[in-house]
């Protein structure tokens, strides 16, 4: 990581949402896929002022952003007509098909043109499309984002991102557009990929930790909404600790924000990172496990966060709350609650 921290740039920090574009910077960009994140990143971007053409493996979703404005492609080549690209893909076998697949973005993208992968992938891949991009001369950037829908729909996702400095500059209109700030990291893409992984295997153990806390105190008979209001007014006062805490204690964990599979997918890709780097991570292997726990008892509809329920499981507060249950049931409603 060649340049952590040597460069901070604030796309326009506490600037309001919704400001137009200068006509200068407004950006024909293609835009491919429209899952819970991406819907409001191109709402986003097309308050920002720039047009844009949207493509989705599942059309429908694509509605509500037309009536906003934005442009309807029926392929991956007619999405990639502009100068840009962006793409907020489920995982790494979304975006080697739409990428690297026939008649993907690496095809159809005009030598020069940019493309701005948004999705969290693993560092491996991020490696391969910045080779595959430089071979057809086009310009690659990894921008992956921390945030939650809500957050992608308000404008306000941290960028963080990697790609030589005049393909990040040429991406910074898309990006404040998107975000609140965008943090450059290094001008090699694969390095923000890291960053993000990294941010995603500290939230996964904030989850986790939370999820044992609040099952000590709740067992014990101690007030668990009295306890996060005094864990997040004092030592742990930040956005983390209290949507996860509030998440956790209501059980509310469908629909997902941010689904049990990419989670785990997520925590996969920082050990297949850490493996490469040799690196040992122990905590992200007991993670791993945790998702494993979590899908195996029908979580995959669940947000991630409901692997914060399963220390609950494990002290027997689910046998408590519904002791006519099966052991095995009163663990699955638990996390499905
Ligand atoms: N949700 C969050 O809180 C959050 C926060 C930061 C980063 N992320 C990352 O952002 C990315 C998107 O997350 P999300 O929550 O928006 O996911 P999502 O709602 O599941 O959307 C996934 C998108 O990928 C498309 N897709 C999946 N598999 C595909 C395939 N094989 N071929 C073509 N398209 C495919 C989906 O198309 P269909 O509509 O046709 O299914 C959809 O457009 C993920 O990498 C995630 O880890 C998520």
């Amino acid at each position: 990581m060649d340049d952590l921290g040597s460069v901070l740039e604030n796309a326009r920090s506490d600037a309001p949402k919704n400001r137009r574009a200068a006509k200068d910077k407004s950006i024909k960009v293609g835009f491919i896929g429209l899952g819970h994140m991406g819907a409001g990143m191109v709402a986003n971007l097309l308050k920002s002022g720039h047009q844009v053409t949207v493509y989705n493996r599942t059309p429908a979703k694509a509605e509500a952003l037309i009536a906003q404005g934005a442009k309807l492609a029926d392929s991956v080549a007619a999405a990639c007509v502009g100068d840009a690209v962006m793409t907020m893909l489920a995982n790494d076998e979304a975006v080697e098909s739409i990428v690297l697949g026939r008649d993907g973005v690496i095809g159809n993208l005009s030598p020069g043109a940019l493309h701005v992968s948004s999705s969290t992938i693993s560092v491996a891949l991020s490696e391969r499309l910045s080779v595959e991009h430089a071979r057809k001369g086009q310009r690659f950037v990894a921008a992956p984002v921390f945030g939650r829908p809500d957050v992608a729909a308000a404008g306000r996702l941290f960028v963080v991102a990697g790609g030589e400095r005049a393909a990040i500059e040429a991406a910074a209109p898309l990006l404040e557009a998107i975000g609140q700030k965008t943090f450059v990291i290094s001008n090699t893409p694969k390095a923000a990929n890291l960053v993000k992984l990294s941010g995603n295997f500290l939230g996964a153990s904030v989850i986790e930790s939370l999820g044992e806390a609040l099952s000590l105190v709740g067992k014990a008979g101690i007030d668990q909404e009295q306890y996060l209001e005094f864990l997040t007014s004092t030592l742990f006062d930040a956005p983390i600790y209290k949507t996860y805490g509030a998440l956790i204690r209501s059980g509310r964990f469908a629909p997902p924000g941010f689904a049990a599979p990419l989670g785990q997918k997520d925590i996969r890709l920082v050990l297949a990172a850490a493996e490469d780097l040799r690196v040992p991570m122990p905590l992200a292997s007991l993670l791993r496990d945790r998702f494993l726990t979590l899908l195996a008892h029908g979580g995959e509809g669940l947000d991630w966060s409901a692997i914060g329920r399963l220390a609950a499981s494990d002290a027997g507060i689910a046998e408590i709350e519904r002791s006519r249950l099966p052991v095995s049931s009163a663990a699955l409603s638990t996390v499905q609650r």
